[in-house]
């Protein structure tokens, strides 16, 4: 068999990790050839590809980013289109002329959609959920969210001595797009005071008395975790408006970090190189089986596949009855 492979989306830790344990699979137990299909669907289009060797893929383990570039994008998308151009067919005829039997489709919820479109045209494809956000329904882990909570757990932590010293509001704006995962599980981690994120409507005036209470309890700072989603007056960013709004209501001092990209770069954790590894393998696994139109997931600790039309397009939010959210309550965390 010979399968394509390309990575799509936001990048992010791990990706390469789930190329390697793909392309190792595929190579070495199945006897597969593998064609690297650079820049996401856009190498699609422009047939822009490369054959893989052992030696493309040796080293990738613990190396961020992808080795075949990313692009955000969407074929199916008729807006701005040419007339005449039909990028589906495109496509189509890409993966014919390369003679490919599966393209694995490594990506966030816009690659999932993607996906099942190109699944309906009669298409085989098996994808990978791949985001920092872990925002993708249907497992209960995509890999980069951990490490990305390791980064923006590790700012907290960075955060606590500066805002002690200063006796000040430190304000952390972490990312997650419309979800807020990343501030959730980093913010209980690093031990945040307050905890802001889309999911959870927040009253300002909530935060101010959490913050007032602790300076009475002799806690004069406090920490202050931003999903970048939360509501805002739509003209700051989320840290900025958060931090002047505590400002304003409280008078103490507040100051605010916006982590950005760094959550997306470096290597990955322990953790992420194994999920990457083991979701890359069973992607292989299913293909060799035949089993197309489908997306890898984790639920609780087994490796399993969704079909595509079962997870695509649907959001997965942090709910008020979700774990940390409850503890954390119970230990005093603000949630607004
Ligand atoms: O989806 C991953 C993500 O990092 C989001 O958390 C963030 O909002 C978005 O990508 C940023 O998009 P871009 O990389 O296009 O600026």
């Amino acid at each position: 068999m010979r399968i394509g492979i390309l990575t799509s989306g936001g990048d992010c830790p791990g990706i390469n990790a789930t190329i390697r344990g793909v392309c190792k699979t595929a190579m070495n137990y199945y006897g597969m050839e593998v064609v690297g299909i650079h820049s996401g669907f856009q190498g699609l289009l422009t047939n822009d590809v490369e054959f893989f060797t052992e030696k493309t893929i040796s080293g990738l383990l613990n190396q961020g980013g992808t080795i075949l570039g990313t692009s955000r994008e969407k074929p199916f998308k008729k807006k701005g289109v040419p007339p005449g151009v039909n990028k589906p067919a495109i496509m189509e005829e890409n993966i014919h002329k390369l003679g490919l039997d599966c393209v694995v489709c490594i990506g966030g919820n816009g690659t999932q959609k993607t996906a099942l479109k190109m699944a309906a045209m009669g298409l085989n494809v098996v994808s990978v959920p791949k985001t920092i956000d872990n925002d993708i329904w249907g497992t209960d882990f995509s890999f980069g969210f951990d490490t990305a909570v390791s980064i923006a757990t590790d700012a907290i932590d960075r955060l606590h001595s500066t805002a002690s010293s200063h006796k000040r509001v430190m304000v952390i704006e972490v990312m997650g797009h419309k979800a807020g995962w990343i501030a959730l599980y980093s913010g209980m981690a690093g031990g945040g005071d307050v905890i802001l994120i889309p999911e959870i409507k927040y009253d300002i005036r909530n935060v101010g008395e959490t913050i007032m209470t602790r300076l009475k309890k002799g806690k004069p700072y406090s920490i202050v975790v931003v999903a970048e989603g939360i509501e805002t007056d739509g003209n700051k960013r989320a840290a900025e408006y958060i931090a002047h709004e505590i400002e304003r209501e409280t008078g103490i001092e507040s100051r605010q970090t916006v982590l950005g990209y760094i959550q997306r770069g470096g290597s990955p954790t322990p953790f992420d190189r194994n999920l990457s590894t083991r979701m890359g393998g069973h992607a292989t696994e299913l293909i060799a089986n035949g089993q197309f139109g489908r997306m890898i997931t984790l639920q609780g600790n087994e490796i399993s596949s969704l079909p595509l039309s079962e997870v695509a397009g649907k959001l997965k939010m942090v709910t008020e009855d979700h774990d940390l959210v409850v503890q954390g309550r119970h230990m005093g965390v603000c949630f607004g």
